[in-house]
C-alpha cells in the first residue's frame, strides 16, 4: 500500500515519534511504502512531499517539532483547494492518507474523507482540547515545561515577595493553565471556561500575603476571560481557521493586580517554549501507541476514524466525532480541586 503522513496546526513535542511509528509499523509491519507531505494541508494542495522510510526517520524520537514541517492551511479556504489536494493524492497513488493534528487538520481530514479520500487520524494539540480522547500528543510535555516554569518563578517571587503572572497557552480550554496551576501550586488559576473576577483574585493574593511573606503565581491561560463589566481585553486577529491569535491577559492582570493591591507584580508568557523541545516519555509512548494504531486502522479500511485513549486503551472513535466540539476543561477537577488552593 501507498500511504501518506502528514502533521498540521501547531506544532508539538512527539509529532516526530507519531511519524517514526507511522513508518515503522507500515514500512516492517505491513510492507507499505510511506510518503510525507509537507508543512500539512499546504504540500497536498500544492503537491509537495518527500519519500520516508526507516533510515530517513533514524534519530528523531526525542527530537521536537516535525520533520515534515507544518502549517496552518485551510484547503477549503484556498480557490481549487479541495480539488488540487484530491489530483495530488492521486498523482502519488495514495491509498491512505494519516493526518496527525488538532481540530482544524482533522476538521479538513473528515471533509476530504467526505469526497471520497480515505483518511485516518492521530490527535495531538498541546492544548489537549480535542474530543473523543482522554489526552493528545504534547499536552503531558507543555504541562511539564509549565510547571517548571511555576516552581522557577516560585523561587524568584519569594525573594522579591512579588506576584508573578504566568501565561500560558490554551485559546479556548484552560487545561493547560489547571493542571500545571495545580502541579504547581497556583494561588489562583484563570482560565477561559470560568470567567475570572478580578477582585476575587486580588482578594485571594491580599489574604495569602497577609499572613506573611508568601510569594504568589497566578496562573493564566491565554484565552483566560474576565467577567463581563471588569476588565477590558482588546479584540485580537484571526487565522485561517477564524481563531484568534491571543497573547497579552497576563499582562492586564499583573497590572491591575498591582494597582489593585500595590503587591509588586510581574508577567511571564511561557508562548511557544511550551511548544519546543524534547517530548516528554509519556508523550513519545503516547505518540509511538497512536502512530502504529494508525497504521493498523488503515490497513483494516477504517476511513475517517481516530485513534483515541481511552484510559489505558487505544481505541478508534469516528473524526467527526472528535472534531464536533471541543473539549473544555473538566470543571468539576477546577472547582473541587483546584479552587480549594486558590488564596
Ligand atoms: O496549537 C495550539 C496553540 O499552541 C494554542 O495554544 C495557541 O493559541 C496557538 O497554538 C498559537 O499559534 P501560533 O503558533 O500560530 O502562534
Amino acid at each position: 500500500m501507498r500511504v501518506g503522513v502528514l502533521t498540521g496546526g501547531g506544532d508539538c513535542p512527539g509529532l516526530n515519534a507519531a511519524i517514526r511509528a507511522v513508518v515503522r509499523k507500515a514500512v516492517v509491519g505491513y510492507g507499505d511504502e510511506v510518503v510525507g507531505y509537507l508543512d500539512g494541508w499546504r504540500g497536498v494542495a500544492e503537491g509537495e512531499s518527500r519519500p520516508l522510510d526507516v533510515e530517513r526517520c533514524r534519530g528523531i524520537l526525542p527530537r521536537g517539532g516535525t520533520i515534515l514541517g507544518t502549517s496552518r492551511t485551510n484547503p477549503f479556504k484556498l480557490d481549487g483547494g479541495p480539488e488540487r489536494a484530491v489530483a495530488t493524492l492521486e498523482r502519488d497513488g495514495i491509498e491512505a492518507l494519516v493526518a496527525i493534528g488538532g481540530e482544524d487538520t482533522l476538521g479538513v481530514a473528515d471533509r476530504l474523507g467526505s469526497l471520497g479520500v480515505p483518511v485516518v487520524g492521530i490527535p495531538k494539540t498541546i492544548d489537549n482540547d480535542l474530543s473523543a480522547t482522554d489526552v493528545t500528543i504534547g499536552f503531558d510535555t507543555a504541562v511539564q515545561i509549565a510547571t517548571e516554569a511555576v516552581d522557577r518563578l516560585h523561587t524568584t517571587a519569594e525573594s522579591h515577595d512579588r506576584i508573578i503572572v504566568c501565561e500560558v497557552m490554551g485559546r479556548h480550554a484552560g487545561w493547560i493553565a489547571t493542571y500545571s496551576g495545580i502541579a504547581g501550586g497556583a494561588a489562583a488559576i484563570l482560565v477561559p471556561e470560568e470567567p475570572f473576577h478580578i477582585d476575587a483574585v486580588c482578594e485571594y493574593l491580599t489574604r495569602r500575603h497577609a499572613k506573611g511573606r508568601f510569594a504568589s503565581i497566578v496562573v493564566a491561560a491565554e484565552g483566560a476571560l474576565p467577567a463581563e463589566g471588569t476588565i477590558e481585553v482588546a479584540s485580537p486577529e484571526l487565522d485561517q481557521f477564524g481563531h484568534p491569535r491571543l497573547g497579552g491577559i497576563g499582562s492586564t492582570v499583573a497590572e491591575e493586580i498591582e494597582r489593585r493591591t500595590g503587591f509588586e507584580s510581574r508577567v511571564t508568557i511561557l508562548g511557544h517554549v511550551q511548544r519546543g523541545g524534547t517530548p516528554s516519555a509519556a508523550d513519545r509512548l503516547l505518540a509511538t501507541r497512536f502512530g502504529t494504531a494508525a497504521v493498523d486502522t488503515v490497513h483494516d479500511g477504517g476511513w475517517r476514524q481516530m485513534v483515541a485513549a481511552h484510559g489505558l486503551a487505544i481505541e478508534r472513535v469516528p473524526i467527526a466525532d472528535a472534531v464536533a466540539k471541543l473539549k473544555t476543561l473538566d470543571t468539576g477537577l477546577f472547582r473541587s480541586v483546584a479552587e480549594v488552593f486558590f488564596g
